[in-house]
């Protein structure tokens, strides 16, 4: 088990800069998705952990986390940025242990989570106030402080890259963090606030307690100690830490998944957007927030963009983590049916590729072959529901007014793209497009550590990365000061 490598033993909470067994010593089964054996126990984690954590973060705040210098906070941002690089093999490993994510993939994540440490511990000592002309005699100036005690709820897709632009993010702008991952996957979150302790950050600061999402997740977000929430996850889960965020009047950041359309017109350049079409859909296994599900496309271009997509599909190979295929597996056998019953849902539509589960993927794996369907009628379920697994749905368009009516004809709205050389007509589309972000000519290139990100709708508020995430996770105090 390679957290073992960082002497961290994963049946432990880590609160107050200390390893610990969560308080009723339950523990919970961590399943390797690959092939359903058990990789590890953790601890289940409650209301008494989460009560511990919260007043560890609280002390930390209050103590030598609340007092350090902008620039003291990015030095031991920037070194546990360094050391996650220096474990990049271990971290890699667990997370495609954990999460089923092929090897490259979760190599590409380590390095993302490194990258918020470099951009957050840059940016902080930049993150200032402004001074307001205001009446004769005064001087008025806004004061940009840190929330106090955050409270950050991930989910298991992508691990290392939440924990990176929502704890990186909070505790640059001078917060403390309680940290609840996933229950279905928790090991790279150990094992960064593992990192995090060596690094020199302060005792507290980054408390982790594992745990389900009912019991240390909820106690987390109605906890009366926590001054901001951060949650990505599903709408359920969403609306219920909306509520609890009410009753106890915080701020929280809500980013819920999408149903992202790329929109392929007749001038595009077909050659150029086919990776993105396909990679932006089966990229881990199409568990991803922003993932592209829906592919828009001209009648003009309509048959041969249905026909490459086609090809590419049937070259696609799922297999086990550590085989580093294009897919692995989903991430838990109960992924899997949520995946299957939206194809079941598919029975009616045109299925015109797939591609293969590699023959040595093993029986207990929660594998789901790459599924593309075509001319599917944008109120279908397929089209307008998050299925979360490898499936894309192709929609034919006749103009641009249909491809806009189309792309915003869903509940969400986190991210587009448009495939065109026509620039009025990439122009107009960002304009019109509902969603945070919006890609002309590519899906999400470079990962977008520095790009501003979230949602509208049914996709959620706030924004996260970039520099936007440090407003976040600060208020605005203004001084007004009169002097004569
Ligand atoms: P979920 O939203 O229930 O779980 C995400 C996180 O929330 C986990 O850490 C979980 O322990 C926690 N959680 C669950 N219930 C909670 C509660 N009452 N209070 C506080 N925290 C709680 O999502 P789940 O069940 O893992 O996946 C179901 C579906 O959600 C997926 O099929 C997918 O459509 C969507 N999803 C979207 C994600 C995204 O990136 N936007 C990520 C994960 C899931
Ligand atoms: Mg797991």
């Amino acid at each position: 088990m390679p957290i073992r490598a960082l002497d961290v033993d994963p049946a432990h909470c880590l609160i107050a800069g200390k390893w610990t067994p969560c308080a009723s010593g339950a523990l919970l089964p961590l399943i390797n998705p690959s092939d359903g054996s058990t990789l590890c126990e953790i601890a289940r984690g409650n209301a008494d952990d989460i009560d511990r954590a919260v007043a560890a973060a609280r002390a930390a705040y209050d103590g030598p986390w609340g007092r350090a210098t902008a620039v003291e906070r990015g030095r031991i941002l920037y070194k546990i940025g360094v050391l996650v690089l220096e474990n990049i093999d271990a971290m890699a490993q667990m997370e495609a242990l954990d999460v089923g994510k092929p090897l490259s993939q979760a190599r590409a994540d380590v390095v993302a989570l490194a990258r918020y440490m470099e951009f957050y511990a840059g940016a902080v000592d930049k993150l200032h106030g402004q001074t307001i002309p205001y009446l004769d005699g005064y001087t008025v100036y806004t004061l940009r402080e840190p929330h106090g005690v955050t409270g950050h709820i991930i989910p298991w897709n992508y691990p290392m890259q939440i924990i990176g632009r929502s704890v990186g993010a909070a505790l640059a702008a001078g917060n403390t963090a309680v940290l609840k991952p996933a229950e279905e996957a928790c090991l790279t979150a150990l094992a960064f606030g593992e990192l995090a302790r060596r690094a020199g950050l302060p005792d507290g600061a980054l408390n982790v307690v594992p745990g389900l999402g009912a019991e240390a997740g909820a106690a987390l977000t109605t906890h009366s100690g926590v001054n901001h929430i951060s949650f990505t996850g599903s709408v359920g889960t969403g609306r219920l830490i909306q509520q609890s965020a009410a009753q106890n009047v915080v701020p929280l950041t809500l980013e819920l998944g999408g149903k992202s359309p790329q929109i392929v017109f007749d001038d595009a350049d077909i050659e150029a957007a086919l990776p993105f079409l396909v990679n932006a859909g089966i990229q881990n296994a199409g568990q991803t927030c922003s993932a592209s599900s829906r592919i828009l496309v001209h009648r003009d271009v309509y048959g041969e963009v249905v026909s490459k997509m086609a090809e590419k599909y049937a070259a696609l190979r799922a297999g086990p983590a550590m085989a580093d295929m294009a897919l692995g597996p989903l991430v838990s056998a109960r992924q899997k049916e949520i995946v299957e019953g939206f194809l079941a849902k598919g029975a009616d539509l045109s299925m015109i590729a797939q591609g293969e589960i590699t023959d040595d993927a093993p029986a207990g794996g929660a594998y789901i072959a790459p599924t593309l369907f075509e001319a599917v009628p944008q109120d279908h379920v397929l089209a307008r529901e998050e299925i979360f697994g490898p499936v894309q749905v192709i929609i034919p368009f006749e103009d641009e007014a249909e491809a806009l009516e189309i792309a915003n004809g869903t509940d969400y709205g986190l991210v587009a793209s448009v495939w065109s050389r026509d620039g009025a007509r990439q122009m107009r589309l960002a304009r019109k497009l509902r969603s945070g972000q919006v890609f002309l000519n590519n899906y999400g290139a470079g990962g977008g550590v520095e790009l501003p990100f979230g949602g509208s709708g049914l996709s959620g508020h706030g924004r996260e990365k970039g520099f936007e995430a440090l407003y976040g996770f600060t208020t605005l105090k203004t001084v007004a000061a009169y002097h004569g």
